[in-house]
């Protein structure tokens, strides 16, 4: 008699991959993301690890986001929460990119570097030659005592659990969540944000693990949508404000693992040369969520549609206008317009997960790519 033991399958538990046993993970990943961080009255944001105080907020001038891969992107998010909820200026730099451009980076500069391993190699360079121009350095990491972590001057953890399929997922959506706790901590130590508005957006966090789940509970519409389109080799994803940075994010995750030609435009620079690689049949993937540029977006789509795009709207739960002018619709619940990247990007890693395995793709260790790039 002889067990065979696998332990791989038994790490899975139960799923096919890592990656969509991550995905699952969100709800619970989000949630302890923001125990002992979101007060339990809702009135505020509190880190342990940092312990600011107003001053330390209101000596930034400016603040530097530096990471690699899905952590620029959440980086991106970054930048639109902090400028917005703490009226604090932010610029976002890929890693590689920034340690280049002779950056405009001092002792009035926070830098923060986001990475879920902590071992990127780019991202610690950028973090060291931040500290050396003089810049006070907070880490967002996964991964505790990783290189990273241990060169900043002050770490916040991201506490997703283990990930383990190269292309992330769960650690992207704690890591929007902590920008999002950070802005919001930001603007309440700077005054910024009134005690309602700060009530409000705690007890939408707190809300965000239940959409996710629900947002998880009916995948066959994402599974017959990957189905469908899987085979083509272009797709494109629009979207304005945060639904451009999600955009960016969604297009990543398809190209990863299913090696479908991906392109995110910010939908008002269409005519500005990617409408001319609209045609017939072209998978079009349009996020509309944000109410403020909302009948732009419709236009847009309108746009694509006009060149027979076959477009995939995302919209919010109560839209009745969008499934007009989309061939389908993908809903996600509501919430506070700042939260949205944290729902909307949840059927785009699902739908680059049913596409990569209806090519038959390796969808956890995709050709080419690394879970940790330690080189240059
Ligand atoms: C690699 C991974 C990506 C990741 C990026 C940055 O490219 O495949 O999933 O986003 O590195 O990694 P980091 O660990 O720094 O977040």
């Amino acid at each position: 008699f002889e067990v065979n033991w696998d332990a791989e399958a038994a790490e899975k538990g139960g799923y096919e991959h890592f990656m969509i046993k991550e995905i699952y993970e969100q709800p619970k990943a989000v949630r302890e993301t923001m125990t002992g961080r979101v007060e339990k009255d809702n009135s505020g944001v509190e880190f342990e690890e940092l312990k600011w105080i107003k001053e330390d907020v209101t000596a930034i001038k400016k603040i530097a986001i530096v990471a690699c891969g899905t952590a620029y992107h959440a980086g991106i998010v970054g930048k639109y929460l902090i400028e917005n909820l703490a009226r604090i200026p932010v610029e976002v730099d890929v890693a590689s990119e920034f340690r280049y451009r002779s950056p405009l980076i001092d002792d009035q500069t926070l830098t923060i570097v986001i990475s879920q391993s902590g071992e990127t190699l780019d991202t610690l360079a950028a973090l060291k030659e931040a500290k050396k121009l003089g810049s006070r350095v907070l880490a967002v990491t996964n991964v505790v005592g990783s290189s990273i972590a241990r060169e900043a001057d002050q770490v916040i953890y991201t506490w997703a659990g283990p990930e383990i399929a190269v292309a992330s997922t769960k650690a992207y959506t704690t890591q929007l969540i902590i920008m999002a706790m950070l802005a919001i901590y930001m603007g309440s130590l700077k005054g910024k944000l009134p005690p309602a508005r700060v009530r409000e957006l705690c007890q939408e966090l707190r809300e965000l693990p239940n959409h996710i789940y629900e947002l998880l509970e009916d995948v066959e519409p994402i599974k017959t949508f990957a189905q469908q389109y899987g085979f083509n080799e272009d797709v494109f994803f629009l979207g304005r404000s945060l639904d451009y940075a999600v955009a960016l994010e969604g297009a990543l995750k398809l190209k990863e693992i299913s090696y479908i030609h991906a392109e995110a435009y910010a939908a008002g620079e269409l005519k500005h040369g990617t409408l001319a690689l609209i045609i017939e049949g072209v998978p079009v993937i349009a996020l509309a969520t944000q109410k403020d540029v909302y009948e732009k977006m419709l236009s847009n789509i309108k746009e694509v549609k006009a060149r027979d795009a076959v477009v995939i709207g995302i919209g919010l739960k109560g839209d009745n206008q969008i499934e007009k002018y989309v061939d389908h619709t993908i809903y996600i619940p509501a919430t506070d317009k700042f939260l949205t990247p944290i729902l909307s990007v949840i059927p785009l890693q699902l739908l680059a997960y049913y596409a990569a395995v209806t090519r038959g793709c390796d969808v956890d260790k995709p050709r080419n790519l690394a879970k940790s790039v330690t080189v240059e």
